[in-house]
């Protein structure tokens, strides 16, 4: 258990119809959300007991006031080897030169179309330049760019060669996404477009695909167009669980521990931070929580294939 996930704020400055309706979720007040002190010490905490990873999530992580600061403390802290962030890229782009300098060089872009149109119809902003712009400066600025795109059946399924396409000449990752349904979405009762719906997509375009290695713990499954720059994947996020890989456990906007996507969270992390817990007793709740992660993971296979829906949007979960 090393990866530790953290979504910095509920808020969103898209709409994506998966993730929320159009008009958007009821945001937490300020108090409600974990401070940075308190993100900090939770982090620093986890590095003690083994966690070497982060990834920093949202909804928007840069609708967060200050976050760069945060980033640079966690980059201090001893222990963390590998500080990430996925994004929606609408308020990136100013950022990258930074980023790059405190060593945040991979970086997961969610973007769902190349089409300005149908990238509107998906997320009900006009922010297609923005993203775009981002893309391109990613590249420039030499950070390892995994997008991620979720596939929705009927709305984007289209694109899906395209998408592959741009791995041609950029040594970017481009990852195909299962739309996970939850309640409280628009597009709850949504056929999915499945992992193996999005292989045979890939096939029929390109017979030559490749398998290839995956990264440790990934949930995405790699392949490559032979003399093609990049590489792609696919996440069968609703057709297959992956709790037997799965190495990451979850801090949400709401400052609750999850082990699992699926659990409603396992540990109110704020609520006993904020009862003034030393150290040590928070580790060693840390490990009693994580401890349970087994259980926990078994009942959330149990939940996938019964078709239990997540009911927090992935905004506050953090994807
Ligand atoms: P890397 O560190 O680059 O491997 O990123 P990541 O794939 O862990 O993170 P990212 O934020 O890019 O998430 C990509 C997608 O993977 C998420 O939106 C989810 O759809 C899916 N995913 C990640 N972890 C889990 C998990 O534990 N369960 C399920 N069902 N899906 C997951
Ligand atoms: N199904 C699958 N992926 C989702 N994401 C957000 N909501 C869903 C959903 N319902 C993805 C985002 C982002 C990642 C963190 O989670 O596109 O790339
Ligand atoms: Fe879209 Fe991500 Fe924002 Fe949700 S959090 S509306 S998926 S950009």
């Amino acid at each position: 258990m090393d990866y530790l996930r953290i979504a910095v704020t509920d808020r969103c400055n898209l709409r994506c119809f998966y993730c929320m309706p159009a008009e958007g979720i009821q945001y937490l007040p300020k108090k409600e959300l974990m401070s940075y002190e308190e993100i900090l010490r939770v982090t620093q905490n986890l590095a003690e007991l083994g966690v070497k990873k982060i990834r920093i999530t949202g909804g928007e992580p840069f609708l967060r006031k200050d976050l760069m600061q945060l980033l640079r403390k966690i980059t201090e802290i001893d222990g963390i080897t590998s500080l990430n962030l996925t994004t929606n890229g609408v308020l990136t782009y100013p950022h990258l030169k930074e980023l790059k300098e405190i060593g945040i060089d991979h970086i997961n872009l969610s973007l769902d179309s190349l089409d300005k149109q149908n990238f509107f119809a998906i997320t009900r902003r006009d922010e297609y330049n923005k993203v775009m712009q981002t893309l391109d400066g990613l590249l420039d600025h030499g950070i390892k760019t995994k997008i991620n795109m979720v596939v929705m059946n009927g709305r984007n399924e289209h694109e899906i060669q395209a998408m592959a396409k741009l791995t041609k000449n950029k040594n970017i990752s481009v990852r195909f996404i299962e739309e996970m349904p939850f309640n409280g979405s628009d597009d709850q009762n949504a056929k999915i477009f499945s992992a193996q719906d999005i292989l045979d997509e890939l096939k029929h375009h390109y017979p030559a695909l490749q398998k290839i290695a995956q990264e440790p713990n990934s949930p995405s499954t790699a392949y490559q167009i032979p003399d093609y720059a990049g590489s792609l994947g696919i996440i069968a996020a609703y057709t297959r669980s992956f709790c037997g890989t799965c190495n990451r456990i979850r801090l949400t906007a709401t400052g609750s521990i999850k082990n699992c996507l699926y659990d409603e969270g396992v540990l109110d992390v704020k609520g006993i931070l904020r009862t003034g817990i030393s150290d040590e007793a928070l580790k060693e709740t840390f490990i009693q929580t994580v401890q349970r992660k087994e259980v926990n993971g078994f009942v959330a296979e149990i939940n996938r294939q019964k078709n239990t829906q997540i009911t927090e949007s992935m905004s506050t979960i953090g994807g």
